[in-house]
Order: C-alpha cells, then sequence, then structure tokens
C-alpha cells in the first residue's frame, strides 16, 4: 500500500473505531503526519486523559500507552508496535525501588513517567522532563528525594534548585550517546546557531547548552528565539516538527545517531494494523492501575 492509501484506510479506521492518534515527536515523520497531536510526554498524557473518544492509539513507547492506560481505563489504548518500549524505563524494578525506598524511610520518591506502572506504583509523584524542576520545588526541603529513573534529568534539577537529590542510576541510550565533544565540533561547524538540549543529555554536555528543555520546551524555544539557526541536541524526531513549523530557520541535529530504535519501530503499517484488529492492546490490571494513577494524577494536578 502506498503511503497515500494508508492514510486514506487510517482516516476510515479512526472513525470506524472512534479513535484519536497520538504521537510523541520522536516518531518517525510520517507517523506523526497521520496523527491528530502530537507532543511531548506530559501534553499527550493530559489529552490521553481528557479524551473522548473510545480508543487511544498511542504512536510512542510502551510507558506512555500504560500511563494512557492509567488515565483512561475504560478506553482501548493501543500501540502500534507492542515491542516498542523504553530501555531507561527498564533500568529499575519495582523491587528495586521498593529495596531502595525501604533503606531510606521517610523519603520521598519521585518517578520520572518514563517507568513501569509498577515502578509509579510505588512513587509520591511523578514528573516529565517539563515539569521535573517545578515538581521538585514543590516538596518539602526538608524531606530526602529519590529521583528515578534518570541521573541525567535528577542531576538537571538538583542543579536547577541547588538541592541534593539521590538519583538512581538510570539514562536514556540515545541521549546519553551525545558527547560534549560533539557540541564543540558542532559549534565549530554552526558558528552563531544556538545549541537546544533536553535534559536527558551527560551533565557535561548539558553545560555547553544554550537552552535545555523537554521536547515541546525546545519547540517553543525555536519557534520564539529570532535566531535562524539551532543544533538540536535531542533524539532526532524532533526535527520533523521543528522544519515543518519553522521554514525559515536551519535545525542541526548534534548527531544523526541520537536515533531511538524503539520509537521508531510504530509505522503507518502498523497504526493500520491496530486499528484493524484492535490490538496489541496495553491494559493495567485494576488494583495497580489504581496505585500507579495517584503518583500521574498529583503531578497532573501540580
Ligand atoms: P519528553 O519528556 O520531552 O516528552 O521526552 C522524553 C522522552 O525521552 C520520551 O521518550
Ligand atoms: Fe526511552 Fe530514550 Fe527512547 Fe525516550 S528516547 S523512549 S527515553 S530510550
Amino acid at each position: 500500500m502506498s503511503v497515500t492509501d494508508l492514510a486514506v484506510r487510517l482516516a476510515e479506521l479512526k472513525k470506524h473505531r472512534r479513535a484519536v492518534i497520538l504521537a510523541h515527536s520522536y516518531q518517525p515523520p510520517e507517523v506523526q503526519e497521520a496523527a491528530d497531536h502530537v507532543g511531548d510526554s506530559l501534553g499527550l498524557s493530559r489529552l490521553a486523559a481528557g479524551t473522548e473518544a473510545e480508543t487511544i492509539l498511542f504512536c510512542g513507547v510502551h510507558f506512555m500507552a500504560e500511563t494512557a492506560a492509567i488515565l483512561s481505563p475504560e478506553k482501548t489504548v493501543l500501540l502500534p508496535d507492542a515491542n516498542a518500549g523504553c530501555p531507561m524505563a527498564n533500568m529499575i524494578t519495582p523491587r528495586q525501588l521498593g529495596l531502595w525506598r525501604e533503606r531510606n524511610p521517610g523519603a520521598l520518591v519521585v518517578a520520572y513517567v518514563n517507568s513501569s506502572a509498577a515502578v509509579k506504583a510505588l512513587a509520591d509523584i511523578c514528573c516529565t522532563s517539563a515539569n521535573a524542576v517545578e515538581i521538585v520545588a514543590g516538596l518539602p526541603r526538608d524531606k530526602r528525594v529519590l529521583f528515578v529513573p534518570d541521573r541525567n534529568l535528577g542531576r538537571y534539577v538538583a542543579s536547577r534548585l541547588d538541592r541534593e537529590l539521590e538519583l538512581w542510576d538510570g539514562f536514556c541510550p540515545t541521549h546519553e550517546r551525545m558527547l560534549p565533544e560533539m557540541a564543540e565540533a558542532a559549534r565549530r561547524e554552526h558558528p552563531g546557531a544556538l545549541l537546544a538540549a533536553h535534559p536527558e543529555c551527560r551533565p557535561a554536555l548539558l553545560d555547553k547548552a544554550d537552552f535545555i528543555a523537554s521536547t515541546s520546551g525546545i519547540v517553543k524555544f525555536c519557534r520564539e528565539n529570532p535566531a535562524r539557526e539551532f543544533i538540536i541536541a535531542s533524539e532526532i524526531g524532533i526535527l520533523h516538527p521543528l522544519r515543518k513549523e519553522n521554514p525559515g530557520k536551519i535545525f542541526h541535529p548534534l548527531t544523526p545517531v541520537a536515533d531511538c530504535p524503539n520509537m521508531k519501530l510504530n509505522s503507518l503499517e502498523k497504526m493500520v494494523w491496530a486499528l484493524e484488529d484492535l490490538e496489541p492492546v496495553v491494559s493495567v490490571k485494576p488494583e495497580l492501575a489504581q496505585k500507579a494513577w495517584l503518583p500521574i494524577a498529583r503531578m497532573l494536578e501540580s
């Protein structure tokens, strides 16, 4: 089937299934183009919580679809490729977090949404990269904070708030590939370009950035900043919305190897199959969903 035929079939199925298509900005361009909404983890969770659709086709990775299923238990949540997981989310298990909590009585646990439902269920509050600083700033200063699983986001939050956080040693393999030397080389090659980085990058790279924010923060920064040229230290999928929204500006990826293989497992064909077969479904057992809902709801309310 051609891309046009797939898009036509997708539109028919969307109507038939009363579905909404949500896509993270790291998805392949054609998947983003076929979506009703493109955004970051925070924006997409808000949309998943508020949609009236019966079916959510979540083009992202497993933890995102799982979050949607927790927020909208009455809806059918589909992930086009069941194998689209997040390696960082798998870097902490509920057993590991349970033991860490036990060793730190009285400490508060902040779980980055890039974590499993079972890990979220053990957390006091969730955060995304868009609100992590505000979420931690809202916690009582006299409490110790355990931050899981992203050590880089945790370190960034700690430095922004000048507050000590206990960090789990997880990381995003895609963002970890970006090195400070690459920033120096990119600046030499593109003098005058501004460097925008995602806080999942290493601290040594973040030190070299002009601006640090979540994917939606980077999109907003590049839209509003009058500069013409930008170097982007984030997963390369984000270059699609940046270039589409800003035809007069030039965007360079810090490196083309910042390509998340999990995000790229979804495709137009798999989206069509998912809506035809109503699978792969992502669901969370009600008892676990209830426990995981609370820290997510606290985040969305704050
Ligand atoms: P955002 O929090 O900016 O959506 O990105 C996180 C991420 O890496 C999604 O995989
Ligand atoms: Fe996980 Fe990183 Fe891929 Fe996001 S980009 S899904 S954090 S591995």
